[in-house]
């Protein structure tokens, strides 16, 4: 059975916007997990993986916009983090779309971007949270 993501004061970065969207975010990888570990149907795994993707998206977009009014120093480098990951989900979802719900995709969902959800809030989300922080 594939892990959920559980939110967490761990995970909390300390500014409202972001860790109410973070939440969602979460919700919507715990859907798609879901949906493969219970073996939904082609159109359902479609519908929550394309879910998970806009939100990131739009998630990446108010973070971006949060930490340029903010003059994050950081900046460029979360940036290419959050490219990354949006190149990642791309050809994740252009493989389902080619391959369907695939074992390598159960295993790329359960490892790497469950990882990758839990270690960028942790550590690059919440090192912006200390910044502004520190600037109130
Ligand atoms: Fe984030
Ligand atoms: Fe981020």
């Amino acid at each position: 059975m594939m892990k959920k993501i559980e939110w967490s004061q761990k995970l909390a970065v300390g500014v409202e916007v972001i860790d109410g969207q973070h939440q969602q975010w979460i919700q919507r990888f715990n859907d798609v997990a879901a949906a493969i570990a219970t073996q939904e149907g082609p159109v359902q795994i479609g519908k929550t993986l394309t879910f998970l993707v806009d939100y990131t998206r739009q998630h990446f977009a108010t973070e971006e916009k949060i930490m340029t009014a903010a003059g994050y120093p950081d900046l460029p480098a979360h940036l290419a983090q959050h490219h990354e990951l949006t190149q990642t989900l791309q050809d994740l979802l252009r493989d389902f779309e080619e391959e369907g719900a695939t074992q390598k995709l159960a295993e790329i969902v359960g490892s790497y971007l469950r990882h990758w959800l839990i270690n960028h809030i942790q550590e690059t989300d919440r090192k912006f949270g200390a910044y502004a922080q520190q600037k109130k």
